[in-house]
Parts: structure tokens; sequence; C-alpha cells
């Protein structure tokens, strides 16, 4: 395999925690910054030089952390880390935490892609959401983004309760107006131990209709690719080359190394989980251990299955090569007849779902992979 060339850097922090939201992000304890950058930087050091030719800075809101810091913690990774000359950095960042001091410290150290989370352009969809910023702010946030970077790209989410196409339609305007050359449109998920998720079993959430969310994928699939943003991943849409070439690495199942709360790497078939609560994280690390919270080795028979999984996500689908190590006698049947059912194609070395499988991208992921 390849050197590694990912990098994941995770700032776990929030101004508040957002009802749906199971990512490993936490409000209030803004207090722990100035230590967690130091330890953040600390588990950098002990990462292989590079050249890294992807970066992604993620949470949480790293733009919670304010200028001054944020310019220590991207100094301080830039000082041990080499970057490669096409090298992709992408922030994360949150319509409530961007300003110009932030921004110019993020593209003065050398972030070249900024991902805003907007998640709607209705005020009440984002109060209902739990979202720090109105429709205002998020608009100027994306315009000073792209005032400020090469590259942005914006989050949506589709099937709030009550949202209507003409919301949606609305909201897929933002990329047109601002010329924004990449899209994460996300299906709203209701993950166990949210608050959603709990409203949800009480009855005060219900899930919309699945053949009214599949009838607003394919009308929003068609007005993104009329703005020229094509569909490349089930929620991911992009001018071509301008896809996220962090999680395309990640979803070609290449290697990345992370550093940070709750991080997760994969190197050389070892998937690495980091200490998860942002205090004993900056703990462990302060007393020179590794903050690991768990290191599974992964079997051939798990590395094949995420192929596959990882692989019928992309439009461009699996690489054949890439499953080198599974039996064609026992796939290459059910590949054969979900290309005869019209759900899959073979072309240019790849298994990829057609336009009509790709409603059926689970039951067909779960078909082919090994039992
Ligand atoms: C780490 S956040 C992005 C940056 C920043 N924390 C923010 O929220 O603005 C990653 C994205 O995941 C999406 N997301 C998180 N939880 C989700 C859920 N339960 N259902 C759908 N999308 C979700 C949101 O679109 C969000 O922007
Ligand atoms: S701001 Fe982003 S990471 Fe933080 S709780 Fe909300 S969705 Fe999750």
């Amino acid at each position: 395999m390849a050197d590694p060339a990912s990098l994941y850097l995770h700032v776990p922090y929030c101004v508040a925690k957002c009802p749906y939201c199971d990512f490993n992000s936490i409000a209030g304890r803004d207090g722990e910054f100035s230590a967690y950058v130091d330890a953040l930087l600390t588990e950098v050091r002990r990462l292989p030089r590079g050249p890294y030719r992807t970066l992604f800075l993620g949470g949480g809101t790293p733009t919670i952390l304010p200028a001054p810091l944020l310019a220590r913690l991207l100094a301080g990774v830039r000082d041990h880390i080499r970057l490669a000359d096409d090298y992709e950095w992408t922030c994360e960042a949150n319509p409530g935490t961007v300003d110009a001091d932030r921004f110019a410290a993020l593209a003065d150290h050398g972030v070249n892609r900024l991902s805003l989370g907007i998640q709607s352009t209705h005020d009440h969809h984002l109060k209902f959401l739990g979202r720090v910023h109105d429709a205002r702010q998020a608009e100027a946030a994306v315009a000073r983004a792209v005032a400020t970077f090469p590259r942005v790209s914006a989050d949506l989410i589709m099937g709030l309760p009550n949202q209507t196409d003409a919301e949606l339609a609305a909201d897929l305007a933002l990329y047109r107006r601002h010329g924004l050359r990449h899209a994460s449109v996300y299906h709203l998920t209701y993950e166990p131990g949210t608050e959603f998720h709990a409203r949800r079993q009480k009855g005060e959430l219900t899930d919309i209709d699945p053949k009214t969310s599949r009838q607003r994928f394919e009308r929003l699939w068609a007005e993104l690719d009329a703005l020229g943003l094509h569909l490349y991943e089930t929620s991911n849409f992009a001018v071509p080359g301008q896809e996220s070439r962090h999680n395309l690495a990640y979803w070609r199942r290449q290697d990345y190394h992370a550093a940070g709360a709750g991080a997760v790497s994969t190197v050389a078939g070892v998937r690495r989980t980091r200490l998860k609560h942002s205090g004993q994280y900056i703990a462990a690390i302060t007393r020179g251990e590794a903050a690991i919270a768990s290191d599974e080795n992964l079997t051939s028979r798990d590395l094949l299955a995420e192929t596959w999984m990882l692989g019928l996500r992309l439009v461009e689908g699996v690489r054949i090569a890439d499953l080198g190590a599974d039996d064609p006698a026992r796939w290459r049947p059910r590949a054969e007849a979900l290309i005869t059912a019209g759900m899959l194609e073979e072309a240019d070395g790849h298994l990829r779902l057609t336009r009509d499988g790709r409603p059926v991208q689970d039951e067909a992921t779960i078909y082919l992979m090994p039992g």
C-alpha cells in the first residue's frame, strides 16, 4: 500500500450541541481550548512528517477557537508536517463562529478549502435544528468564505419534518447565488443517543415518508446537475475536479492518519480510535501516553466489506482490482444478477450503481458484500 498521505485533525468543541448530532462534539468547555491545542500538537508531532496530500480539520467546530489559538494550532501543524505540492486542506466551520480574523488565520496558514455547515436557509428550520446562526449570518458566512478561500462547500440537511419542496428548492439556490462548486446534502438521520432520537421515540418527531424522500432526492439531483454540480457520492455533489480529495481518499479506502479526541485513523490494517472525552484525551497525551480507546486489527474480510460499502457510495463505484482478495466465484454471479436487473454496471474496471440502483444502495451493498 502507498504511504498514507491523508491526515484528519479533530477539534471537538461547539458553541451549542445540536439536538440531531452524534459527532464527538461538546459545548461549554471553552476553558480547555488552549490545553487541547497543546495536546493536539503533541500528538501531531508524533506523526510521520508526510508529505500529506490531504488534511481535514474537522469537528465539532474548529472555528470556535479564537483566531490567535487557531493560528497557533495551524502554525504548529505546519512546523511538523510537510504538505504535498497539490495538497488540499479543508476546515469545517459553522456560520455562527466565523469572522475575518479567523478566516485570515486559516488562509494565512494554508487552509485552501472551507466546508460550511449551513443546514437550511430558513430561520424556522435553523431554530428547530438548534443552530446558533440564522439565515442572514449563513449567507454572510458563505460570501466571506468565497472571498477568502479558493474552494468552498456548504452542507444542507433535507428530510426535515414539515420541510416543503419549495423550501428545499430555495435552499439549493444558495449554491447558484454564490457560485459554489461543491455541495453536501445530507438526509436527516435520527442517531441513537441524540435529543432528536429521544423525541422520535416519544412520537414528537416523525420520519418523512420514504417515497417523498426519494422523489425529493431525484429533484434535488436534477437541480444540482443543472448547476453543474454532479453527484459523486451518496450525499455529495461537485463540479468535476472539485470533489473533496480527503473524503475521496477515505471512500477509496486509502490509509489515513488522525489526531485529536475520538479521532479515528486507519494505517496498515490497524484502526485506532482515540479517547473520546476531551479532558481524558488531554490528560493522557500530557502524560506522554497515546490516548488510545481501541486498536482494531482489520481482517481481510473487514477490509473487503469496507471496500464494497464505501466504493458503492461513490458514483465511480468499486475498483474491481481492489476486490483482489474476494473470490469472484462468490460475488460475480450476484453482480451479474444486478447488472441484468439494471441496478449495476461495469465500466473502466469499476462496478457502479446505475441511476436506478442508487435508491436501493443499501440492499445492493448487503447483497454484494461477503456474508
Ligand atoms: C461536523 S458538522 C459541520 C461543521 C459544524 N460543526 C456545523 O455543524 O456547522 C458535519 C455535518 O454533518 C451533518 N450532520 C450532522 N448530524 C447529522 C444528522 N443527524 N443528520 C443529517 N446530517 C447531519 C451536518 O450537515 C453538518 O454540517
Ligand atoms: S455545530 Fe456541527 S458538530 Fe457541533 S453539534 Fe452542531 S452539527 Fe454537531
